[in-house]
């Protein structure tokens, strides 16, 4: 199916100016800023408080995620848990969402495979994104992957290069963001030994994000 752009408005206008993360939350259900609202099951939204001083940005939900409407339940998500738990940090006391809101995927079969989304899909959701970080005001975000990275960072990075330093997020806050893998990347390495020195990679960038809200 071939998507105009004209289909792509971008979310700004669906994104309440009042009411926090409570409205926010709420007014999502409704995006029409791109076409991936059409196929996807709902929007999922966040999980957190608005008082975290950490904020943790994935790419978009996946199959279970669309379904339960929550991010982070499935099998990224458990390695994400795995991840803080290793790094001491508590799941409860973050802020976790994604960049894109809506579940992107091909069909095949009675399947739907994860379908990455387009750097169209990314700026067109990115005021939601905005939104959260002015709503939440943390003292670091930790972008995981490259779709994140561009929506956090307003430009293209890669995650070898950026990793390791602390960054600034593109918007008016200038947040102080640390670049690191997607959980689901260190779920596709196949080697052992590789999949556990990317893990602890992964652990290692949390730490550091830990780092700087302790300054
Ligand atoms: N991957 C993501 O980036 N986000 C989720 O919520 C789940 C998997
Ligand atoms: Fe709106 Fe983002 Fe969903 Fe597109 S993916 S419809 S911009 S919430």
């Amino acid at each position: 199916m071939v998507h105009p752009i004209e289909q792509r408005p971008g979310a700004q206008q669906w994104v309440p100016e009042r009411g926090g993360l409570r409205a926010l939350r709420t007014a999502v259900a409704d995006c029409r800023g791109c076409e991936l609202w059409q196929d996807a099951t709902q929007a999922v939204f966040s999980e957190g408080r608005s008082d975290a001083r950490m904020m943790l940005v994935g790419e978009q939900p996946g199959d279970r995620e669309d379904i339960a409407g929550e991010p982070f339940i499935g099998p990224a998500g458990r390695r994400l848990d795995d991840a803080l738990e290793a790094a001491g940090l508590d799941r409860n006391r973050l802020y976790l969402t994604n960049a894109v809101k809506h579940f992107r995927f091909e069909r095949r079969g009675p399947r739907r495979i994860h379908d990455k989304p387009a750097v169209g899909h990314i700026d067109a959701c990115r005021p939601w994104l905005a939104a959260e970080i002015a709503a939440v005001a943390p003292e670091v975000i930790v972008a995981m992957g490259t779709t994140a990275a561009r929506s956090v960072l307003g430009r293209n990075v890669r995650i070898g290069e950026a990793r390791g330093t602390v960054l600034e997020s593109s918007d008016a806050s200038a947040t102080p963001t640390v670049v690191t893998a997607h959980p689901s990347s260190l779920l596709r390495i196949p080697d052992h030994a590789a999949r556990e020195t990317a893990f602890r990679a992964f652990v290692d960038d949390l730490r550091l994000a830990a780092e700087v809200t302790a300054e």
